[in-house]
């Protein structure tokens, strides 16, 4: 009630930062009550950004941001890559460095992000979050909702957000809902968040577009900065947005004492993450080789559990989208009750085998595959040698289990750009799909 109360509940967009009373990003560190709208996330959340409006490329009119337009061609620029997407996959040791810089103190093993600060205490006290969005962002959702009910000890529930308002999902004023979208424009997601809002609950946003309308009509929120994406398949959004909500998770459980060691642990791997990014790029021959053998086959499975689940919807989703190949991401829970009917020794399938708390059940997903004259690639961390199980390997560098899905992501995101490659398709304009869906009939 108390905090329900404290809320101003102002969605006008007109609400900017007053850049003439000084830094907006000074004044997010004030602490000021959230109902003192001395600053707004939905222009700036981080130094990066600060006097600056991205436009994304394809948007004819400029928003009236107030603040100044800075157009850089050279970073939509292909430079040496020959398609956007390639770009943009090979780019992630780098948007994920942009991602976490001036957020993470490795030294201090602390997160801050400005643009949720100030409604730290009312997100604490919340007693449901529900995490909403569309295709990839749907996916974010999945990825990341175990380690925030880990670290918030909070229920979390994940909504594809046409379901969520087809089933008029019942909201209150102390649910803080989540909004996840690379674009900030998707229909459907906004007109969750409208509803939302409408029901009193908490609305804050993730998004990788400054200024979007996602960012001016949430509360509060956290710009991925991975930098403009181009590629309608999303690639480098699903990793620096994944990364946003990791620190965001982080930041939740800074004051419970018995997370510390997890806390450590993550930041410990945020850091190693690029470099181990960087790694697994270099696979990309292998990869390419396998796209080679498989590409003339109707379906691609690829399975995995825990964490590795969200990491298994994304990339049969890139199959789909660009290789215009069935694909399903299954979870391997669900094996025995439907997918194994579809294993024989013709049906490609990917297998992630995961060093983590789910290993021996991976073990046994990979028996049951076997059994039934199965060949999976499997995509595993450099610690096991899985070479009695399969001539296919992509063997990863292995980090803690919340992060292992943004160093997984990499094989399969190549797979797919190289799958549609070799079927004859431009990876860029992928037949039927747009960048933003912003209607939603
Ligand atoms: O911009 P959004 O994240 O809201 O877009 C939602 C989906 O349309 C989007 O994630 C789509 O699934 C991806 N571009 C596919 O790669």
């Amino acid at each position: 009630m108390e905090a329900a109360a404290k809320r101003e509940r102002d969605s006008s967009p007109l609400n900017i930062p007053n850049s003439s009373s000084g830094s907006s990003a000074v004044e997010f560190h004030s602490g000021a009550s959230p109902s003192v709208r001395t600053g707004s996330w939905k222009m700036l959340s981080s130094q990066l950004y600060e006097g600056m409006s991205i436009l994304h490329p394809r948007m004819d009119k400029e928003r009236d941001s107030g603040l100044t337009v800075i157009h850089c061609d050279s970073q939509y620029d292909k430079g040496t890559y020959s398609t956007y997407m390639e770009k943009e996959i090979f780019e992630q040791p780098n948007s994920t460095e942009r991602t976490l810089k001036g957020r993470v103190d490795f030294d201090n093993y602390k997160v801050v992000l400005r643009g949720i600060q100030p409604y730290m205490d009312e997100i604490n006290r919340c007693r449901r979050m529900i995490m909403i969005g569309a295709g990839t962002s749907f996916h974010i959702a999945v990825a990341t909702r175990q380690l925030i009910e880990e670290l918030t000890e909070l229920p979390v529930m994940v909504e594809l957000a046409s379901d969520f308002l087809d089933r008029e999902v019942p909201v209150f004023r102390d649910d803080v809902c989540l909004f996840i979208s690379q674009s900030g424009e998707t229909a459907a997601t906004l007109e969750a968040l409208r509803y939302c809002k409408g029901r009193e609950a908490l609305v804050m946003g993730i998004t990788n577009t400054v200024n979007s309308t996602l960012s001016k009509e949430t509360y509060c929120g956290v710009h991925a900065n991975g930098g403009v994406e181009i590629g309608v398949a999303s690639t480098k959004s699903f990793t620096s947005q994944i990364l946003t909500l990791v620190m965001f998770a982080l930041m939740m459980a800074e004051d419970f004492m018995k997370k510390q060691g997890r806390i450590k642990q993550i930041i410990d791997g945020l850091k190693l993450l690029p470099d181990q990014m960087r790694t697994v790029l270099e696979l990309k021959d292998t990869i390419k080789e396998y796209g080679r053998e498989i590409h003339e086959k109707k379906s691609l499975l690829i399975m995995g559990r825990g964490y590795q689940y969200a990491t298994c919807m994304e990339g049969a989703f890139k199959v789909k989208e660009v290789a215009y190949m069935h694909s399903e991401g299954i979870l391997s829970g669900e094996l025995k009750h439907g997918p194994l009917a579809l294993i024989d020794e013709d049906m490609p399938v990917v297998m992630i085998i995961s060093s983590d708390c789910t290993y021996d059940k991976c073990m046994n997903a990979l028996q049951q595959v076997t059994a039934r004259h199965g060949r999976p690639i499997i995509l595993c961390t450099e610690d096991h040698d899985f070479s009695a199980y399969a001539s296919k390997i992509i063997k990863v560098p292995k980090t803690v289990d919340c992060l292992q899905g943004c160093v997984n992501i990499i094989p399969l995101q190549l797979l797919a750009m190289y799958l549609a490659q070799h079927r004859g398709h431009d990876v860029d304009r992928p037949r039927n799909l747009v960048k933003a869906v912003t209607d939603d009939s």
